[in-house]
């Protein structure tokens, strides 16, 4: 493609060192729909004659329908699938394949392609989440009624619904499907037109081409515009707090999964056994999306290293960009569809986190509040339970069955019927009513907006 400056061959290490067409053959629907949406644009600039236009548009649709179905050979020789599908165009029809790259480098042809790409995996990303909610949505509405105990530290401290715990994932998966929307609509600006990097002397149609090509406008700053991998960057963001999320829902299941919590069953289709302990059940699903975390937080940071040092504009570096990129995307699908599927074949035993929500210490707060309500001020309030917490444990009971002089002789707001009524689960879960907390109301109505919106 420049061999007119050059005497000697290429060294065949420059080649298997430099080829990116292993990576990047992902991109030749984008390349092509470009190259097709530039030559137009180059018959209204009269660069190309009408008859040559569709020679061109006939040879790129059959390339791509050749690449489809997995007969056509790329070669590493030609370094990236631009010139790969150039290079094949030009062998079937000639002069007129030689004419389509007027006007338009390797710099803006890959930065549009880049972005076509990745505008088309942020919907399905989108897709994807909205999935894993709706399946977390689901499962919450199936156990409408289970409560759990709810952790800080990992220690059990406060009754929650299953249906609020879910929930929560729902809002985080919510604000991800947010966040790449919203850089899918920053990556939504046209590059072709650039050139390499100060545009061209032939001047095409670039809103024209924009608009052949779903775009809502083009970019404003040619050297920006083959410099700029920030889209890329922002996804990869995006996708590593989706990773963060995902993984800390894997934990919960993990746990929820292990004989000591016992709250969820994992349905034999998504879980391994061990080729040593015969008794064993292992949540893999849920570890391997924890650990897969680990990647999307490395292309992340990898793309972002490579970016760093880089002066304007387009510099070689750039070619390590869509490594890291199509392997967040891959991992992220993946893991979003097994992990709903997952979760749709598991079963909750409402049974066995009942029973660890019917710890009466988990209301500890709730006989605060009512020593509160008589006057107390809380700090005294904590102290004062706190010592009755001390006290049952010394005498190895429950905290609600200690005897009711220890209750009253801590405060005489503590009668047998504030206490009876404080014990109790259900009356607890109503009186947190306030919005965002966990009343039963509150979480039918969540649950039944959740549905709604994830229709
Ligand atoms: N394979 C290159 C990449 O992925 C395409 C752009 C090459 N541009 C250049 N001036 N060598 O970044």
């Amino acid at each position: 493609m420049w061999k007119g400056r050059f005497q000697q061959e290429q060294s065949d290490f420059l080649k298997s060192y430099g080829e990116s067409v292993s990576i990047d053959w992902r991109l030749y629907r984008q390349d092509i729909r470009g190259s097709i949406a530039h030559a137009r644009a180059l018959v209204g600039a009269g660069v190309l004659t009408g008859d040559e236009f569709p020679q061109i548009e006939t040879g790129l649709l059959e390339i791509e329908k050749e690449i489809a179905e997995g007969v056509f050979e790329f070669s590493r020789d030609l370094e990236d699938v631009h010139m790969n599908i150039e290079s094949a165009l030009t062998k079937r029809i000639g002069a007129a394949g030689a004419k389509l790259h007027t006007a338009r480098s390797r710099n803006d042809q890959v930065a549009l392609d880049l972005r076509m790409y990745l505008r088309d995996a942020a919907k399905e990303i989108v897709t994807g989440i909205r999935g894993l909610q709706r399946e977390l949505a689901g499962f919450a509405g199936r156990h409408e009624g289970a409560i759990l105990p709810g952790y800080t530290h990992l220690q059990r401290a406060q009754p929650v619904f299953l249906a609020h715990h879910l929930l929560a994932y729902v809002e985080m998966l919510d604000r991800d499907a947010g966040r790449v929307a919203d850089c899918a609509q920053r990556m939504d600006a046209m590059p072709l037109g650039s050139g390499a990097i100060a545009g061209s002397t032939i001047v095409l149609d670039r809103e024209a081409v924009a608009k052949e090509l779903g775009f809502s406008r083009v970019t404003t700053n040619s050297m920006d515009a083959v410099a700029d991998r920030d889209f890329a960057c922002e996804l990869l963001a995006a996708l590593a707090i989706l990773g963060m999320h995902i993984s800390r829902l894997s934990e919960d299941v993990i746990l929820w999964a292990s004989a000591e919590f016992g709250f969820i069953e994992l349905s034999d289709r998504h879980t391994t056994g061990s080729s040593l302990m015969p008794q064993k059940k292992n949540p893999d699903i849920a570890e391997l999306a924890r650990g897969k975390t680990g990647r999307l937080y490395g292309n992340l940071v990898s793309l972002l290293t490579t970016m760093k040092g880089l002066p304007l504009t387009y510099n070689r570096d750039m070619q390590e960009d869509k490594g890291p990129v199509f392997d967040s995307i891959d991992t992220v699908l993946a893991t979003l569809e097994v992990f709903a599927e997952m979760m749709s074949a598991a079963v909750f035993r409402e049974d066995r986190a009942l029973a660890a929500a019917g710890d009466p210490l988990l209301l500890a707060t709730d006989l605060a509040d009512r020593l509160v309500e008589g006057g107390v001020p809380f700090r005294e309030a904590h102290e004062i339970v706190g010592r009755l917490v001390a006290e049952a444990q010394k005498c190895g009971t429950p905290l609600h069955r200690l005897d009711g002089a220890h209750f009253l002789g801590a405060s005489p707001v503590l009668t047998p019927d504030v206490i009876e009524k404080t014990f109790e689960l259900r009356a607890a879960m109503e009186a947190r009513k306030a919005v965002g907390a966990p009343s039963p109301e509150n979480v039918a109505r969540e649950l039944a907006r959740w549905k709604s919106v994830l229709l």
